[in-house]
Order: C-alpha cells, then structure tokens, then sequence
C-alpha cells in the first residue's frame, strides 16, 4: 500500500470508529457558550470580553482546536437570580463544549454550580469571586481574569507605602466589593494602616450622596473604593463634584478606570489604581494585540478585552493537547494547566487552583489611558484559601 492510500486508510477507520462510540468528528464544531451581560451596568465590559475571544479565534483562522466555532450567547443582565436558568440553557438545551463567563460575582457563582453538576468545562473571563479558585475550586473551572483579592491586596500595601493611615473603603454589598475592600484591608493592616469605617450599597445603585457626606465628615486620609462599568463613571464624578477629589486621595482597584475614563472626563485625571493590565506596557504581544483590536473594533481595548482574549488562548491550548477534541476533557484540562499563556499583560501560568499568577500593576490616569507606574507586586499568587485539588 502506497503511505498516502495508507493515511486515508486510517482516516477513514478513525471516522468510522468515532461515529460508532460517538465521539466528536474533526469536522465537528466546538461549541462555546457566552454568558455574559449586554445590558445594565456592566454591558460594556461584557461586549470587551466578547470582543477579545472572538479576536483571538479571527487571528486562529477562525478556528480553536483546528475547527470551526459556534457561538451561543445568552445576556446575563449581571443578574443572579436569573443565573441558572441561564448557564441551563445553554449547557443542556444547546449542550456547549465550554461554558465561558460572566462578569458578574454572583452570577458566576451560580454558574459555576450548573457547569460542575453538568461537568461542563467553565472558563471565568472577569467575576473575581475568590470562591471559584478557593472552595469552589474544580477540575473543570479555570479563570483568565484575577480573584477579587489580588489587585485589591496590591492596593493595600501601595496605600500604607504612600503614608496613609486612616482609610474609609466604599462599595457595592456583593461578593466582588466586600472581597475587594477584604483584601485591600489585609494589606494594608498588614503594613500598619487602619480601616476605620467600611460602607457599602446595594448593586448597582449609584445614590452616592450620602456617603460622599460621611467622608467628608470623617475625614480619612484616603478612600478605597471597588466599583466598576457606568457606576464607576459616575461615583468618580460625583467625588469630583463633592470637593473630595482635591482633599483626600481615592484608590481602587483598576476596574474604577478601565474603559470608564472617556465618561469620567476631567473627574479622572491622576487617578491611581491597581490592577493586572495597563496601557503602555512594553510587550510585543501587547502592541500587536492592541492594533489589531483598535482596527477591528474601531475602539482601544481594556482589561476585559485581555481577558476575554486569554480566555480563548486558554481554550486553544487545552484543546492543541486533546488533538482538537473537546469531548476528550482530560487532555483539554491538562494542556489548560500546563499551558503558558502569552497575554497582553504579560505572560503567566496557573496556580493549582487554575487562577492567573500574574504581576500588578501600579496605574495612573491620563486622558482616556491607565499608564503603567511600576509593578506595584511582581507575580502574585491569589492564597487560594480553601481550595483542595
Ligand atoms: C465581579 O463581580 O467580580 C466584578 C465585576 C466587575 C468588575 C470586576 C469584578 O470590573
């Protein structure tokens, strides 16, 4: 037999063999399921991570895995309560290959459940929840975001290094603000400083008045606050319009800044926050992420956009592994965390608990541009608390 009659040969028995035990075909399609926000308040950050995944597949060939994708989106509307009828749809009705999402804490947390009852393989392209790579923490659950704890910690310990010692924290009364202002106080303690008063309202309110009264009143020598999307925008314009902004310094972790400055406009200048991405970091793979995201989207990337981005590459290094085939899951979860992915952020692994060890950085707003200040913590590992695997 000649060598090519030969590969047809095992070709074609290959075919035969998967449709008799049902295995996926190389002409198959693998089938991602995007859950996340395109209303409310976190709509925009949801559009980036879409943005960033279906980047990362046009410049793959369209493909990941060597096949073609299908897509299959259900808006999420940052609502938990509506959490798992939606991962339901599309992990048993539409029976997709990998869950991808969300942004919202809550909503992963649901989520997350769904994908682990189902075995369907989870991928966090944002939500923070420190639960996710800690207790909850799963074979089949990976992250190419961060926990709520890492840029939060990072803050800290700039804030005790610039002399502060009395800080007032404000956020949203769910998991990502009260872990945010959690780890922000972890570091800061740490170093000395104190957190005297932790104020919070419910997501996603924007009536900020009356805690901007309190600080005013209080006094602190900084604030810390998580907030993120359209209410970031408007809480920093609200500080801004208070008087606050000239007398006590605000920090938060980078999401107060990322994709919000356009509408902070003047509110936002100088702003210093942590978080792993910035503009102005001197990587390749950075500035040719960037230029071809600006001439697809007709806009600059953000942090989302990274993550979303990575989610993909992430996919696409468990699926190289499996030979392309998502249904041989652990191969595709062994290449996943094995892989070392090359993000616009720079390059990092996985903890065991298949969440990024990556550096954070110290930013400072400029025009609509977080620039990179220094590397507030080189290659941080979240705790992982309560993980085991
Ligand atoms: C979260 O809910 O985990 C969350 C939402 C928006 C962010 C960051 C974290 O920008």
């Amino acid at each position: 037999m000649k060598p090519t009659q030969h590969i047809i040969g095992a070709t074609a028995l290959a075919l035969a063999l998967g449709a008799a035990f049902g295995s996926a075909q190389a002409d198959d399609k693998v089938k991602v399921g995007l859950m996340l926000p395109s209303t409310g308040t976190y709509a925009a950050l949801g559009a980036a991570i879409t943005n960033g995944f279906k980047q990362f597949v046009a410049e793959n060939g369209g493909k990941l895995g060597g096949r073609e994708v299908e897509y299959y989106a259900v808006d999420d509307e940052s609502d938990p309560a509506k959490a798992t009828e939606n991962a339901n749809k599309l992990v048993k009705r539409d029976k997709v290959d990998v869950l991808v999402g969300t942004v919202h804490s809550g909503v992963a947390l649901a989520m997350a459940k769904v994908a682990r009852d189902n075995k369907t393989l989870m991928i966090v392209p944002n939500a923070g929840a420190d639960e996710l790579t800690g207790p909850l923490c799963a074979p089949t659950l990976f992250r190419s975001s961060f926990t709520n704890w890492q840029p939060a910690y990072a803050m800290g310990k700039v804030a005790a290094e610039k002399g502060h010692k009395k800080v007032v924290t404000l956020t949203w009364k769910y998991a990502a603000g009260q872990q945010s202002t959690e780890g922000f106080k972890e570091a800061f303690e740490k170093a000395g400083g104190k957190v005297v008063k932790e104020m919070t309202l419910p997501f996603p309110n924007v009536e900020f008045q009356p805690f901007l009264t309190e600080i005013a009143a209080l006094k602190p020598d900084a604030v810390y606050v998580f907030f993120a999307g359209a209410g970031a925008a408007k809480f920093v314009r609200d500080y801004q319009a208070a008087g606050l902004k000239a007398s006590i310094p605000l920090y938060g972790a980078g999401f107060l800044t990322d994709g919000t400055l356009e509408a902070m406009g003047d509110a936002g200048k100088g702003l210093l926050t942590t978080l792993h991405y910035a503009d102005g970091l001197d990587n390749k793979k950075d500035a040719a992420f960037r230029l071809n995201y600006a001439k697809t989207y007709k806009m600059q990337p953000d942090v989302y956009a990274v993550q979303g981005y990575d989610a993909a590459q992430l996919y696409q290094a468990g699926l190289a592994a499996a030979g392309g085939d998502p249904s041989k899951q652990e191969a595709v979860i062994k290449g996943m965390e094995a892989a070392k992915i090359d993000s616009p952020r720079g390059a990092f692994t996985l903890s065991k608990a298949h969440n990024p060890v990556q550096d954070i950085y110290l930013r400072q707003a400029e025009g609509t541009q977080n620039k990179v200040v220094s590397t507030a913590i080189k290659g941080l590992a979240d705790p992982a608390r309560g993980c085991k695997m």
